[in-house]
């Protein structure tokens, strides 16, 4: 188990938010492109632009966020005491969590399909999509700061 000093859990807690609030910008923002990606055709220049875009906010922002997210999240959950003194919201936390980190891996795979012109899914299919993480999120910020139970 880890030893924090005060000042570096709120450190930890700081780069946590930051790396969360990443995590799901792009979690929100990449289904919202499957949608306009549905919109044009399978190999035109819109499609091509659209596969760019897709590959550098999967690659470059969502993938190193949720590491980043995981690695403060485990050093927070990971300090002398904390797992055992913590209640229920905790265990419910965490099983959001994992939700959504499966969401994330589901969506890399869309984007392999669309990046190979192999996209099956509809436009309204992405648009229920892209609620999900927002649903999920409101969970886990309600467990965590409210703590209620
Ligand atoms: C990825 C795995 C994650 C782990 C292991 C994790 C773990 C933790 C732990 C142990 C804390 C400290 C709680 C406390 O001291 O009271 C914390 C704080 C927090 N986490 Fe996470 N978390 C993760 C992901 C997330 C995600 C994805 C979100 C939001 C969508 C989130 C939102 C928060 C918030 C709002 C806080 C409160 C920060 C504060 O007290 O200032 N966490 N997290």
């Amino acid at each position: 188990m880890l030893d924090w000093s005060p000042g570096a859990i709120l450190w930890l807690k700081a780069l946590h938010i930051i790396s969360f609030i990443s995590w799901m910008a792009g979690l929100l923002y990449l289904p919202r492109l499957f949608v306009y990606h549905c919109g044009v055709e399978a190999g035109s220049e819109a499609s091509e632009t659209f596969k760019v875009m897709e590959r550098r906010l999967a690659r470059a922002i969502m993938t190193p966020a949720m590491i980043a997210s995981f690695v403060f999240g485990l050093a927070l959950l990971l300090r002398r005491g904390f797992f055992v003194s913590a209640g229920g919201w905790l265990y419910a936390k965490l099983v959001l969590v994992l939700v959504l980190a499966a969401v994330h891996f589901l969506m890399l795979r869309w984007r392999r399909d669309f990046a190979e012109d192999r996209n099956s899914r509809s436009p309204k299919f992405y648009r229920v999509i892209n609620e999900v993480p927002t649903l999920i999120m409101i969970g886990v910020v309600i467990f965590v700061v409210v703590k209620p139970f």
